[in-house]
């Protein structure tokens, strides 16, 4: 008979019982679940199976011919409507912001499909959410939430089975999916404080459109550390989040064409950014923006707002934010 290892479920019962919370948030998390399964089995038959056509689409059925992000994104959004629990939805891939349920709890915000390039080579990408409580209290006044006031956040890293989820005050946490399809195994996330395991992670070809600040930080450091960059978020986050170190995105403000340039950075706030910094703040980490100023207390003005993001250790996102904030 073999081992029975702890479940997803098992450990999220748990968790909700301690800490004296509803059921709704299972409710929410197994749709979740549900549809990065069934995302993974999209991008395992057609990216892998090369059945995937130009600019990563599938032929889904028939003639119907689908961008992969596209139908993460309806995926995700069938099983949220399905759950009940979600008042208002938002996804990098609709422009307008999602009304599911009136009645729900919670409010989402996801990127179901992150790190596009990867798709046609069937590496891992990322589906990213964060999630915020409605008000009980008193009259809904706010959907788009600061980084700070969500109670969950997390990632899946298409194929490779994992995922990572941070619970406000109470760790982040990582699984692997199992033979059945299960995620089990949680284990406690903690930045290792020795920085002998640490990595940085950008994309080197950028450094030179960085802010002057940026690349002096860059060039006084990089000899220090091993140096990783899948260009998928959440796999470059996964890897940091377990060896320490600094993920980053700067601002782009020198580019040769100044049309290139991103000075709002290029990562998403609400469903890239704060999600990573969420689940780094309760792994010990922290994370800043361009001006040094902490991701998780930009209050959203749209939905598809833009950030530069530091995100990793806390010495070294403290450190970088020193110099970004120097005169
Ligand atoms: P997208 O939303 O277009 O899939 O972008 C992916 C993001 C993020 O996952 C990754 O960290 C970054 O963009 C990579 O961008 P570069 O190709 O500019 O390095
Ligand atoms: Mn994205
Ligand atoms: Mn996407």
């Amino acid at each position: 008979m073999s081992r029975f290892e702890q479940t997803f479920d098992h450990f999220l019962l748990e968790h909700q019982e301690r800490y004296n919370r509803t059921y709704h948030f299972l409710i929410l998390m197994d749709a979740l679940i549900s549809a990065a399964k069934r995302i993974q089995y999209y991008y395992l038959t057609g990216a892998l199976k090369g059945n995937l056509g130009l600019a990563g689409s599938v032929n889904v059925q028939g003639e119907n011919v689908m961008r992969m992000d596209q139908i993460a994104h309806e995926i995700t959004i069938h099983y949220l409507e399905k759950s009940g629990r979600i008042i208002q939805a938002v996804s990098e891939e609709s422009k307008e912001i999602i009304t599911l349920n009136p009645d729900g709890r919670y409010f989402i915000y996801f990127d179901p499909l992150d790190g596009s390039s990867n798709i046609p080579h069937g590496l891992p990408v990322g589906f990213l959410f964060g999630i915020a409580k409605k008000n009980l209290d008193g009259p809904e006044d706010n959907h788009l939430r600061a980084g700070k006031d969500y109670i969950a956040a997390g990632m899946f890293v298409i194929p490779t089975g994992t995922f990572t989820l941070g619970l406000r005050d109470a760790g982040t946490w990582r699984f692997h999916i199992d033979e059945t399809m299960t995620f089990v195994k949680p284990r406690k996330m903690v930045l290792p404080q020795a920085p002998a395991t640490w990595e940085l992670s950008f994309n080197a070809a950028n450094r030179r459109t960085f802010s002057e600040r940026a690349r002096s930080w860059i060039d006084e450091h990089e000899d220090k550390y091993a140096f990783r960059y899948l260009g998928a978020l959440a796999g470059d986050f996964h890897r940091v989040l377990a060896n320490g170190g600094l993920f980053m995105y700067p601002a782009i403000v020198n580019h040769p064409d100044p049309n290139k340039n991103r000075p709002e950075g290029k990562l998403r706030l609400m469903y890239e950014a704060a999600v990573v910094a969420f689940m780094c703040r309760e792994a010990g980490g922290t994370a800043v923006d361009e001006r040094g100023m902490p991701i998780l207390d930009i209050q959203p003005q749209r939905h598809h707002q833009r950030t530069a993001l530091y995100v990793g250790s806390r010495e070294l996102v403290e450190d970088i934010a020193h110099r970004l904030k120097e005169e």
